[in-house]
């Protein structure tokens, strides 16, 4: 059985034990190990049935040196950081060769880092005078915990220490760009930060069509809840679903359903950032219910909707 606290030096002494811990951030919880501990890396990849190819991000402390591991800051990278550090921004830069573990760059010559925002996830780092590499906090492929109660249901079975932030103020994953061209970022996951408030920052979105980078979003399923998730761009079409549905439908939607039961239905806030907050959320109240299925409204084909909408495509039911 898991155990959440809210000691933060007894979970500062586990990770320089070895131990994993789960941390809160604000995008999202994640699953921490010390960055110089490859024992306790690999418990990472065990724990979450991950395949050791899919590298994972390390965590640094506000004003850490980033120069001991990376060979290049392009101009544009250090812009970012500067201006959205600590925040939901990860960047992916060229490593310094041997100052990075394969386990963590999943044997690239690139690293991801993000430095996040949460004061505990901060508190954390600074006492332990380390980075941390940390992976969301569910298993491979399943939907990502906004609440340490989330983490828990995930890892059921595990002894694994839980730190309560409590609920992540952001509520979906960090935003990932490649920042390794000189001159140019290429996204590599949406995220609430978005091409727009990148640009904003002088930062130049480069042509991503001969990249050999490896990029995260493109598995094709993803973020999945466990039970099946289908979407619909048009409401009528979600309706006329529900109504051949002999068995309760869960709805998620944007606009108000008139028939949908109102203990089975969730309306999301019009709002990008605001519907990002409840979509996970809500997606595990679902889960919780007992209808036998999930069907959500998808939010309209606009830049602002990006990250919402690549997500949902890959968590729904093929
Ligand atoms: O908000 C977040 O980013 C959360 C919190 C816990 O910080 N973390 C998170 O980690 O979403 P994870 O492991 O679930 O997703 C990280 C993604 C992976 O899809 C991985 O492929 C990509 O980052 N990634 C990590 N290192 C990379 C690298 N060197 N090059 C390209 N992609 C990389
Ligand atoms: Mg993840």
């Amino acid at each position: 059985m898991s155990f959440i606290t809210t000691d933060v030096d007894l979970a500062v002494l586990a990770l320089k034990e070895g131990t994993l811990v789960a941390i809160p951030t604000e995008t999202v919880y994640g699953l921490a190990a010390h960055a110089k501990n490859e024992e306790a890396i690999k418990k990472i990849y065990q724990l979450k049935n991950r395949p050791l190819d899919h590298p994972v991000i390390m965590h640094v402390a506000e004003n850490c040196d980033l120069g001991q591991w990376l060979s290049f800051i392009p101009d544009y990278a250090q812009r970012l950081m500067d201006h959205f550090w600590p925040g939901p921004l990860t960047l992916v830069m060229k490593t310094k060769p041997g100052t990075v573990s394969p386990l963590i760059t999943g044997g690239q010559d690139t690293v991801a880092i993000r430095c996040p925002k949460h004061p505990i996830a901060q508190t954390i780092l600074n006492q332990l005078g380390a980075p941390l590499v940390a992976p969301s906090a569910n298993p491979f492929g399943k939907i990502s915990p906004t609440t340490a109660k989330h983490v828990q249901q995930s890892f059921k079975h595990e002894e694994l220490l839980i730190v309560d932030g409590g609920r992540c103020s952001v509520g979906i994953e960090s935003t990932i760009i490649s920042a390794v061209d000189p001159n140019h970022y290429q996204l590599l996951r949406a995220g609430l930060i978005g091409e727009k408030e990148l640009q904003g920052v002088g930062a130049s979105k480069g042509d991503c069509s001969n990249s050999t980078l490896k990029v995260p979003g493109k598995l094709e399923r993803h973020y999945q809840p466990e039970k099946p998730l289908y979407c619909f761009e048009h409401l009528d079409a979600l309706s006329s679903f529900c109504k051949q549905k002999t068995a309760t439908v869960y709805v998620i939607s944007f606009t108000k359903l008139p028939l949908a039961n109102p203990q089975l239905a969730y309306q999301l806030p019009k709002e990008p950032t605001e519907a990002a907050f409840e979509l996970y959320y809500q997606l595990r109240q679902a889960d919780e219910s007992n209808a036998c299925c999930i069907a959500m409204e998808l939010p309209p084909e606009e830049p602002c909707w990006q990250a919402l909408r690549e997500r949902l495509v890959k968590a729904s039911y093929r």
